[in-house]
């Protein structure tokens, strides 16, 4: 793979995927239209789309062909994914000013518009992802629609992201936290919503039970590589290349892979979970490598 040819074809998957999702934004209009604006504002910042795109690539690697089946639960997923880091910088949890290379949501408006426009885009993703079923004929596909949509809400939920991100507070300013305890975190927080990207591409494409499973795996690898990662550029990262606040761990005493087992070793375990999970999705592979080479690309990225 050659980087520059490799950024070409990233570039173009990341505009064929915000493309698609940006139609399912809600109008800024009526008595209410701040929230919509609030929830917008965060939305349209410049995010990597990862989570969107990871759904649309495993689709395709299952060879699903029609987008517009996938395109509502990539909306969906990035509207959760948005909601989380709106609440993740408030001053309540990590107390953050800058995200996605702009103010955050609270700073930009306010503390009680950011948590609205966080509820916002947690609700318009189950709209969506609903008026998208009752719209459905095709029972085939109104049953895979029904299996993603509960793997999403749980993976987004209290055994997911929503359970990582109270034990990641829960753990602020604590000495001796255990390597299992930090495990559930990035398990949680981070893994959680890139499993669920994967297996709802798999599932929308209907892949069977078993490459479910392994497209999962994947995904836990991937997300806790990913956040593995997030935590080192925490640390070495600067503001302007990330677009977000760095030493943010640092400030919060904030449990992280880098804190525990220092910079080397962080380093060493994410690239092996990457690169374990390449493995796995070049196995399921079907000749398009392009899912397994962004994998790889995420071990070296620096925002
Ligand atoms: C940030 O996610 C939160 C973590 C789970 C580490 P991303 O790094 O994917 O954020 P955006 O979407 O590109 O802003
Ligand atoms: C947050 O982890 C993961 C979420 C569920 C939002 P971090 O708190 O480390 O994410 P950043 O660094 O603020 O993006
Ligand atoms: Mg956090
Ligand atoms: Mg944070
Ligand atoms: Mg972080």
């Amino acid at each position: 793979m050659i980087m520059s040819d490799f950024k070409d074809i990233l570039n173009n998957k990341v505009n064929e995927a915000y493309d698609l999702i940006k139609e399912f934004l809600p109008k800024e209009e009526g008595l209410q239209k701040r929230v919509a604006e609030s929830m917008n504002y965060s939305f349209n910042s410049g995010g990597k789309r990862l989570r969107p795109m990871f759904m649309m690539e495993s689709y395709r690697l299952f060879k699903g062909e029609d987008l517009s089946k996938i395109a509502p639960f990539m909306a969906a997923i990035e509207m959760i994914h948005t909601y989380s880091l709106i609440h993740d910088d408030l001053p309540a949890m990590d107390n953050d000013d800058y995200r996605r290379g702009r103010l955050t949501n609270h700073k930009m408006f306010d503390e009680a518009t950011a948590i609205l426009a966080g509820d916002g885009l947690l609700n318009y993703a189950f709209e969506t992802i609903s008026l998208a079923m009752k719209k459905e004929e095709d029972p085939v596909i109104l049953k895979r629609m029904v299996a993603a949509f509960e793997v999403l809400s749980r993976k987004a939920g209290i055994n997911g992201m929503i359970g990582g991100q109270i034990v990641d507070l829960e753990m602020e300013h604590k000495k001796d936290v255990s390597l299992d305890t930090l495990l559930f975190i990035h398990k949680c927080k981070t893994a959680a919503l890139i499993e669920a990207s994967l297996m709802t591409g798999a599932i929308m494409a209907g892949a069977d039970d078993e490459n479910i499973s392994k497209i999962e795996k994947a995904g836990y690898n991937t997300g806790l590589a990913f956040q593995i990662q997030d935590d080192i550029l925490d640390v070495t990262g600067d503001f302007k290349t990330l677009g977000k606040s760095v030493g943010s761990d640092e400030k919060n005493e904030k449990i992280t892979y880098v804190s525990l087992k220092g910079l080397k070793e962080s380093e060493e375990e994410q690239k092996r979970l990457s690169e374990e999970a390449v493995e796995i999705v070049k196995e399921i592979g079907n000749g398009d490598t392009f899912l397994s080479d962004l994998i790889e690309y995420l071990i070296t990225r620096n925002n």
